[in-house]
């Protein structure tokens, strides 16, 4: 099993958003999926409610997360997501020690590129491998975007080479426990979604048991 993590000491980064679309992009390459919602506000397992489907999101702390980890394990789960909260250091250091792999949404503006610093310095002491993810990045200027990415290079904190944008898709779904995946499989979010699993599956080193649908369906 692989354990991926979406932390972001900002609220509102994206960190729900991500973690969910890329549940679901590795439920729909047949992948056995869930996520440990660690951020007491419960967003993510609210959305799982209203789902009513694959993939399950369950309620943890930071003091339970291992013991849910070693369950999921033993329970023939190929991934668990990590959604955590913001404003919380230890759960955020606790999912980043439990995970392989630490995704940090963040917007490209400067108050958010500001304060990733203390999110990254908690996925180094926790000594795994961590990515900033832009989001919700403007779809009408690159150059935020290109200034952001620039700015954070020379601080050498890696950041992930696609980007996902600001797009109506990526929140209408949620009502209904849904995501951009289903509801507008075809769209830009969509394929945006399936880059950046592609390159977490890449780098995780998760085994495909079949192609994603979602670039079929696009
Ligand atoms: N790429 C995007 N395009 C459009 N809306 C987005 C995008 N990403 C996030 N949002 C919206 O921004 C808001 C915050 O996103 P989200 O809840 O995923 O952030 P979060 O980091 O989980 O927040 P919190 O820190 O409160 O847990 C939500 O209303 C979500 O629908
Ligand atoms: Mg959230």
């Amino acid at each position: 099993m692989r354990t991926l993590a979406l932390v972001s000491q900002k609220g509102g980064a994206g960190k729900t958003t991500l973690a969910l679309h890329l549940a679901v992009a590795a439920h729909h390459a047949g992948l056995q999926v869930a996520i440990a919602d660690l951020d007491p506000q419960s967003s993510a397992w609210k959305w799982s409610e209203r789902r009513k489907d694959h993939p399950e999101a369950v309620v943890t702390s930071a003091e339970q997360l291992d013991h849910l980890k070693g369950q999921a394990a033993a329970g023939g789960l190929d991934l668990l997501i990590i959604d955590s909260a913001p404003h919380a250091d230890r759960p955020a250091l606790v999912a980043c020690k439990a995970a392989d792999l630490v995704l940090i949404p963040c917007r490209a503006s400067i108050l958010d590129i500001d304060a990733i610093g203390q999110t990254y310095d908690l996925a180094t002491i926790a000594r795994k491998p961590s990515w900033v993810v832009f989001n919700a990045c403007n779809t009408s200027t690159e150059y935020d975007l290109e200034e952001a990415r620039e700015g954070l290079q020379q601080r050498d904190i890696p950041v992930y080479p696609g980007a996902i944008y600001q797009r109506v898709s990526f929140s209408r779904g949620f009502i209904p426990g849904r995501t951009a995946l289903e509801i507008e499989p075809a769209g830009r979010a969509a394929a945006e979604v399936d880059e950046l699993f592609r390159w977490v599956a890449a780098e995780i080193g998760l085994q495909m048991p079949q192609a994603s649908n979602t670039v079929e369906a696009a």
